[in-house]
């Protein structure tokens, strides 16, 4: 079993907060993320896939494959928009860096599939000092 990995980068608003708390509350749990007037991160996501390693062509998946679906399923919708309002299959949870992750999961879990491997592990780089990773469960 081999795992390959791709790295694609996109830029983000948020705001981090529970509606039913005052903006005090919020700052207490939340910090800074939860600034009522949004912010952003400039974001990394590692894709890992695995599969067995092809005797014909000597990959686990094409790279270019693999990237596109990165972007049309997850980066185009993302990036330069406002995660907490703008994007389909986040846009109703609250937008902490776990949860982001784990929306990618399920976009890109099937997709993945169709080019002959198996999603393993979002890696998601929200500030340089701060990432989750998700394994599917
Ligand atoms: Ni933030």
């Amino acid at each position: 079993m081999m795992y390959i990995t791709r790295r694609e980068r996109f830029n983000a608003a948020h705001r981090l907060f529970r509606e039913e708390w005052d903006d005090d509350r919020n700052m207490e749990v939340f910090g800074k993320c939860s600034n009522p007037n949004w912010h952003g991160h400039n974001y990394t996501l590692f894709v890992t896939v695995k599969g067995e390693v092809s005797a014909e062509n000597g990959f686990v998946v094409n790279l270019k494959d693999l990237s596109s679906i990165i972007r049309s399923r997850v980066i185009d919708k993302v990036d330069h928009k406002n995660l907490n309002v703008e994007v389909d299959f986040i846009r109703d949870k609250l937008i902490s860096t776990e949860n982001v992750a784990a929306a990618i999961w399920n976009e890109l879990e099937v997709p993945v599939r169709s080019i002959g491997a198996e999603l393993h592990c979002i890696k998601l780089v929200e500030t340089e000092n701060n990432y989750v990773e998700y394994y599917g469960n």
